[in-house]
């Protein structure tokens, strides 16, 4: 008998986090996957449209999908205000009789199975697969009542719809990214309230030419390039009356550095108590974007260059794209130079403050000449 697995969820948004059990759960039980996108569950509340987090779902299936994968628009077409897991199980009774069905249910869901509508028949006309975490401990009675069967799978990843939409993880199909940031979801509608479009289209620039360099230089965790590099200009409109009372409070040994290194500063400040990033890398990275400073992380020397180089910064910077993608490091120091050369020809040079001093000393080797 052929098997499919009814894989329900808000998808708010649809993550490889998903995707990933998806294919473990094909794999393992030979089955087709089905997608049922939730219209409305009683217990939250999706902050993306129906519209979109299908077309997001749809995007990723392109992008990342299997043969075995496929969409029901079953509950989303269904008129009533809220839908319960029963009636899509019949439904799919009633398309596929001949079909073995499993309904895969996250482990937070087992323990309140008792309290869904009609448990005792869905689990009648399906078998319950639950998605095993290490952080919940699962009630046996359950299991044995319902017969659950565990997927026992520990591949998933962190990665949560929620992480994806407060900017803490970008473990999603390039498609899907794509499309929260031309449609200004989640954390995009957030950083249109601290950046006009001009500076969020650079941000985004940044985001990227960080990502794929990080990427193509095999960098731990290269998400954090495109979180650093998203974030990194954040604090620069802000108004100077705030800008000075972050810098006063938080940043007073470098109050006296020149106003236009102050949104580094002010930039960290914001990424880490209004954005909760928590990484130090990225902080840093973030911290030192401008001025640069001596002994740089990776993380750091990546942002540095790709906020200078980036593609749309109106200059042909296709070369030190292509040096940072080959190497981050030659890269890096050939961006720094470039970026000397231009600021000698103007007021204050490299010189203007003690970190830049340091840094184009330690990369460039250029104090010593003066
Ligand atoms: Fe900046
Ligand atoms: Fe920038």
């Amino acid at each position: 008998m052929e098997r499919l697995v009814i894989f329900g969820g808000t998808f708010d948004p649809i993550h490889r986090g998903h995707l990933r059990i998806a294919r473990e759960a094909a794999l393992r039980l030979n089955a087709d996957v089905v997608f049922v996108p939730a219209k409305m569950p009683r217990w939250k509340s999706p902050e993306a449209t129906t519209e979109d987090r299908l077309k997001m779902l749809k995007l990723a299936l392109q992008e990342d999908g299997s043969a075995s994968f496929s969409i029901d628009e079953c509950e989303l077409k269904r008129p009533d205000e809220t839908t319960y897991s029963i009636d899509t199980v019949r439904y799919f009774v009633k398309k596929f009789p001949n079909r073995e069905l499993f309904l895969l249910i996250g482990a937070d869901e087992v323990n309140k199975f008792d309290h869904w509508h009609q448990a005792d028949a869905i689990a009648s006309l399906a078998r319950i697969l639950y998605v095993n975490r290490p952080d919940i401990e699962i009630d046996k009675n359950i299991l044995k009542k319902y017969r659950m069967i565990s997927l026992d799978f520990d591949g998933s990843g962190s990665v949560s719809s929620s992480a994806i939409r407060e900017l803490k993880s970008i473990d999603i199909p390039s498609k899907v990214l794509n499309y929260i940031e031309t449609h200004d979801l989640y954390f995009m509608k957030r950083l249109h309230s601290y950046l006009g479009s001009k500076r969020l289209r650079h941000s985004l620039s940044v985001a990227h030419t960080a990502y794929a360099i990080a990427r193509k230089n095999k960098v731990n965790d290269p998400e954090r390039a495109y979180i650093a590099g998203i974030l990194h200009d954040i604090g620069k409109e802000l108004g100077e009356e705030e800008s000075n009372s972050i810098m006063k409070e938080n940043f007073p040994e470098f109050l006296s550095y020149p106003k236009f290194c102050h949104h580094q500063f002010t930039g960290s400040y914001l990424a880490e108590h209004e954005f909760g990033v928590k990484d130090l890398s990225i902080l840093d990275a973030i911290r030192y974007h401008c001025t640069g400073k001596a002994h740089m992380s990776v993380l750091a020397k990546i942002i540095f260059s790709a906020d200078k180089i980036e593609p749309t910064r109106g200059y042909d910077s296709a070369n030190l794209i292509k040096d940072c993608n080959e190497n981050y490091y030659a890269g890096f120091l050939a961006v720094i130079r470039a970026n000397a050369d231009f600021l000698d020809g103007k007021t204050g040079g490299v010189d203007s403050n003690p970190l830049s001093q340091e840094c184009y000393q330690q990369y460039l080797n250029k104090g010593e000449k003066k």
